[in-house]
């Protein structure tokens, strides 16, 4: 091996969902948080036309040779995401690095999201690409290496975060409005159980969105009269979902602009009803993990958070009214850290 260039560092946070989940693949509303977990980059270009990174999650490395080719079947299963961003990237250049993780895996806050932004500014999508064209890019990179269609929400949050906001995302015009978090709340995580999307019902979900907008057209266009055009109660569940979902985000962003905690908690938690009953993500542990923080003192409000079938409940509550929990600060975005260019500032 022959170091053929100056060393990047790169860093991309993981996500917690605050509100508006399963709605991003419908071109609705979520309110995530980038959070204080994050996923580092470090490594230098190469001569040979092989991509090589260590991490410090697996035992097994990721070694891809360029251009990267057959994504589904790379191994280790964490290596197709790193195949999947340099194919997107076109990368005909060597890398060799290692990939460092304080986002707990398999816990539904997006480590592999993460993995993917900070990779891709790693191998140079931050020169001459915006934040959102960067979100896109490793969306489709997640897209080939799992096979799932997920959404844009954990890209979007670990590029456009920003310390002491959640961002409000519209993912039918990709814009992003910051909203202030209160400082007399903390945002609390409870990891409940291991989970993961691929093999999981999310792409039935997807596909149920998709046959009811055959029906009564965008879900995002649609208010709670037009469900009554979807015949099939189970199709109409899982649209009303989606459409309660983006109005309590609504809701939930005007009751943060006005300091209403207990809105925005009995929100949380109206949203966790709809997404276990309607759209059927939930697990009894999950259920149990929020019933137990809605009986907390100090606790406004709680629900699962991300894709659901496992990973984490987020709740809103009182400093230190939840001891056994993560307490997440939000951060800023993605960024270069030494190195390669700052897309920050190219922008
Ligand atoms: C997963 C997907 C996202 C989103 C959430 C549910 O995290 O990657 O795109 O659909 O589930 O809101």
């Amino acid at each position: 091996m022959s170091p053929a260039g100056e060393r990047i560092e790169t860093r991309a946070p993981g996500r917690v969902n605050l509100i508006g989940d399963h709605t991003d693949y419908t071109g609705g509303l979520a309110l995530p948080l980038a959070i204080d977990r994050q996923i580092v980059v470090r490594g230098v270009d190469r001569d040979e036309l092989v991509l090589t990174l260590t991490s410090d999650q697996d035992p097994t490395p990721a070694s891809i040779q360029l251009p990267a080719v057959g994504i589904a079947d790379t191994e280790p299963p964490w290596a197709r995401r790193v195949a999947a961003i340099a194919a997107e990237l076109g990368r005909e250049q060597g890398f060799i690095g290692s990939v460092e993780s304080t986002v707990p895996i398999g816990a539904g806050l997006s480590s592999s999201g993460a993995l993917g932004v900070a990779l891709a500014l790693a191998l140079g999508a931050s020169a001459g690409h915006s934040r959102l064209e960067i979100a896109l890019l490793c969306q489709r990179a997640q897209q080939a290496a799992t096979g799932v269609p997920a959404g844009v929400l954990d890209e979007m949050a670990s590029l456009h975060g920003l310390d002491g906001h959640a961002v409000l995302l519209d993912c039918h015009d990709l814009t992003v409005e910051p909203v202030p978090l209160p400082e007399e709340a903390q945002v609390v995580v409870k990891y409940v159980s291991h989970r993961t999307v691929v093999g999981s019902p999310y792409s039935d979900r997807v596909a149920a969105c998709r046959a009811a907008e055959e029906v009564i057209g965008p879900l995002r266009l649609a208010r709670t009269q037009d469900l009554s055009s979807l015949t099939d109660p189970v199709l109409l569940a899982r649209a009303r979902h989606v459409v309660t979902e983006n109005d309590r985000v609504r809701q939930c962003v005007e009751a943060l602009k006005g300091g209403d905690l207990v809105t925005v908690g009995r929100l949380m938690t109206a949203s966790h009803v709809s997404l276990r009953d309607d759209y059927e993500v939930s697990t009894s542990d999950l259920d149990a993990a929020v019933e137990t923080l809605n009986s907390t003192p100090g606790v406004y409000g709680a629900r699962l958070t991300g894709a659901g079938f496992g990973g984490c409940v987020i709740a809103l509550a009182a400093p230190g009214a939840v001891n056994d929990a993560w307490v997440m600060r939000a951060v800023d975005g993605a960024e270069v850290v030494t190195g390669g260019s700052n897309y920050y500032r190219d922008l």
